[in-house]
């Protein structure tokens, strides 16, 4: 397992707890591509944070495998395997006693990392999530806001440049803005630094947000869909998936489009605010709705305006995808 990008796949893994009535996790099946975003979903109890732990070992398999760019998880050293997998959980569990800067260091300090290295990759980490080491590396978890204390949690598991990450309901305790602009800059980050991850959630609007692929489980660890968010919304597999997803699921997929995707119609003579071209279809159906407008513009990134939108054209759209 290098530092580069690496494949996941679950091959018929199963959990029993010592005890339990039943299995935890049962014969979960599915490749998570190098470099992806893959967001398990579930309702509470449906094996999220157990079939996410199998992968560090934290907890063990019971038949089945894990393999991680093709070598079985009870393969690695289990230590070296934890360094090689940066894990984020939703309580952060940053340690209060230590500065951000030390906090940020930990793993490097274990492989012994020379100081100057350790203190270098820490500024670099705490920059690239938006916190300025000179304004917070000297401070204390206890003097950052919860979202400034879950991008340190973020940077701690960057750290080593680990092939893999394991997020585990990382932003469920942060207010719905802090929640969306955070996982905007994860997005941005992930786009540089291209970890595989692994990204437990309760919450289908980040999981379309964040998710290459997603992951659906029910009760008693089974996974019901496995599949892009597009398809998620608009072919759920059974009655299950389609519940979960909810029946605002036509609303959901107009965000997963741009007006850029649409074949648009000529804009000869229609005024009115031209809409971004970047803009999803649920905020033109927004504008739509606010101007009593059913054509409006739409300009590209330079405010120049190339073609318009119909109300039409969404209906289509959405029929089309509800089908
Ligand atoms: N250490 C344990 N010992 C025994 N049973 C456990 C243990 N950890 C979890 N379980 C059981 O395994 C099942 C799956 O738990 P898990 O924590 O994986 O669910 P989850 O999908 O992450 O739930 P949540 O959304 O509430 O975090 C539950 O029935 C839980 O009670
Ligand atoms: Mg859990």
């Amino acid at each position: 397992m290098t530092s580069e990008a690496a494949e996941i796949v679950y091959d018929r893994v199963t959990k029993v707890y010592p005890g339990a009535a039943g299995p935890a996790v049962e014969e979960l099946s599915m490749t998570v591509p190098a470099g992806e975003i893959c967001v398990l979903l579930g309702p509470s109890g449906s094996g999220k944070t157990t079939a996410l732990t199998m992968v560090n070992r934290l907890v063990q398999l019971t038949s089945g495998d894990i393999r991680i760019d093709g070598t079985g998880v009870g393969e690695h050293d289990v230590i070296e395997l934890r360094r090689r997998i940066g894990y984020v959980i939703q309580q952060v569990g940053l340690f209060p006693h230590m500065t951000i800067e030390e906090n940020v260091g930990t793993v490097p300090r274990v492989l012994g990392w020379k100081p100057g290295r350790i203190r270098d990759r820490a500024n670099e980490l705490l920059e690239l999530v938006g916190l300025p080491p000179g304004e917070f590396g000297r401070r204390y978890p206890a003097q950052l806001s919860g979202g400034q204390r879950q991008r340190v949690g973020i940077a701690r598991a960057l750290a080593a440049d680990p092939p893999v990450m394991l997020m585990d309901e990382p932003f469920g305790a942060l207010d719905p803005l802090t929640r969306e602009h955070i996982q905007d800059e994860f997005l941005r980050l992930h786009a540089q630094v291209r970890k595989t991850t692994l990204f437990v959630s309760h919450d289908i609007d980040e999981a379309v947000r964040m998710a290459d692929r997603i992951g659906i489980l029910r009760e008693g660890g089974r996974l019901a869909q496995y599949d892009t968010p597009e398809r998620i919304l608009t072919a759920p597999a059974d009655d299950f998936v389609a519940r979960f997803v909810g029946a605002d699921r036509g609303l959901r997929a107009l965000t997963l489009r741009r007006l850029s995707d649409l074949p648009l119609e000529p804009a000869d003579g229609i005024a009115g605010e031209p809409l971004g071209s970047s803009e999803t279809l649920r905020t033109a159906l927004a504008a739509f709705m606010a101007s009593g407008a059913d054509r409006l513009p739409v300009a590209d990134g330079d405010g120049r305006v190339i073609g318009a939108v119909t109300l039409d054209m969404l209906r289509t759209q959405t029929s089309e995808r509800a089908r």
